[in-house]
C-alpha cells in the first residue's frame, strides 16, 4: 500500500477492536503514526501497537480512557503531546457497552434517564471534549480531519437502539455545527455512519442472529458489513481528495437503509 499518510498522525479513541482496530491498521498502513485509547483491553493494546510498529514501522502508543468521564481527554492528550508532536486526524469512535448502557439500550418502555445520560456522556460529551483538544493541536500544523463514527440506527428502526441512535443523531448534528466553526482553521469535521457490522458490539445484542439474518436480506449486497468496510471512508476523509467535503454524513451501510 502506498504510505500516503507518512509523517502524520491519527488519534482515535477505542482502537482495541472492531471498527477502531480496523481503522488503526489502515492508517499506519499508509504510514501514519497512531495514537489510540483503550478502556480494559491493556495487554490488546500492547499485543497491537508491536504489532503496528514492526508490520508498519511507524509509531504507535495507547492510553487508557473513559468516555464516561470526557473531561479526562485532556489528560490523555497530554500524555499524547509527551509521544508526538502534531496531530493530523482525530476519530471519535469508541462505545460503551455492557452495564453502562443498562436501561439506554432497551425496548422504549423500559429506558431509564441514567442508561440514556450515559449513551449522551460517550458518544456527544466524548465528541465535543476529544474534538476541542485534538483542534487546538491541529490549528498549530494548519489544520486537519475530525471525524465521528456514527450508525444508522439513526434512519433504520433496530430493536433496543433508541438510545444510540438518537444520540447517533446528536452527534451528527454536533459534526456539522463543529464543521461550520471550525473551517476557518482549515479543520473539517464529517461523520461516518455504519449500517449494522459484524463486531463484539452487535455480537452483544440479545438478537444478534435475528438482526445479522435481517441485514444479509436487506442489503442488496447480501452480507453484513465487515469492520474493514468503514475504513476507506475514513482514510478518503482524511486525504487531499476530500480537501472541500465537510459538514457531512457519509452512509456505508451495504445498501440497508432503502427499503
Ligand atoms: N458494530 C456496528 O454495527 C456499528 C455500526 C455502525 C457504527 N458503529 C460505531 O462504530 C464505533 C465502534 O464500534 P464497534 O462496534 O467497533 O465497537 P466495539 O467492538 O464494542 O469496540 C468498542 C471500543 O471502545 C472501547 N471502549 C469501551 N468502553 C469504553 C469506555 N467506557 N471508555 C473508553 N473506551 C471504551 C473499547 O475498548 P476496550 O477493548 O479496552 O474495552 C473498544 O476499543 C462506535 O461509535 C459504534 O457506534 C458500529
Amino acid at each position: 500500500m502506498e504510505q500516503t499518510m507518512k509523517d502524520k498522525t491519527l488519534f482515535i479513541s477505542g482502537g482495541t477492536r472492531g471498527i477502531g482496530k480496523a481503522i488503526v491498521y489502515e492508517f499506519a498502513a499508509k504510514g501514519a503514526n497512531v495514537a489510540f485509547t483503550y478502556a480494559s483491553s491493556a495487554d490488546t493494546a500492547n499485543e497491537i501497537i508491536a504489532d503496528i510498529e514492526s508490520q508498519y514501522g511507524v509509531k504507535c502508543r495507547a492510553y487508557k480512557l473513559n468516555i464516561l468521564e470526557p473531561l479526562t481527554y485532556k489528560d490523555v492528550y497530554k500524555e499524547f503531546d509527551e509521544d508526538f508532536d502534531r496531530l493530523d486526524y482525530f476519530i471519535s469512535n469508541a462505545i460503551i457497552s455492557g452495564r453502562a448502557v443498562v436501561g439506554g439500550f432497551a425496548p422504549f418502555m423500559r429506558l431509564k434517564p441514567k442508561g440514556l445520560g450515559n449513551i449522551y456522556t460517550a458518544t456527544v460529551e466524548a465528541f465535543v471534549v476529544g474534538a476541542q483538544e485534538a483542534t487546538k493541536r491541529m490549528e498549530k500544523t494548519g489544520g486537519g480531519s475530525i471525524i465521528s463514527m456514527s450508525s444508522t440506527g439513526n434512519l433504520v428502526y433496530t430493536p433496543n437502539y433508541s438510545g444510540h441512535g438518537t444520540n447517533k443523531a446528536a452527534v451528527e448534528t454536533m459534526v456539522k455545527y463543529a464543521a461550520a466553526e471550525l473551517g476557518e482553521k482549515n479543520i473539517r469535521v464529517n461523520a461516518v455512519s455504519g449500517g449494522p457490522i459484524d463486531t463484539d458490539a452487535l455480537k452483544a445484542f440479545p438478537n444478534y442472529e435475528e438482526v445479522k439474518s435481517e441485514v444479509v436480506n436487506r442489503s442488496p449486497l447480501s452480507r453484513m458489513g465487515d469492520a474493514t468496510d468503514l475504513t476507506g471512508a475514513c482514510s478518503f476523509l482524511c486525504s487531499d481528495a476530500a480537501s472541500w467535503l465537510t459538514g457531512q454524513i457519509i452512509v456505508i451501510d451495504g445498501g440497508t437503509s432503502f427499503q
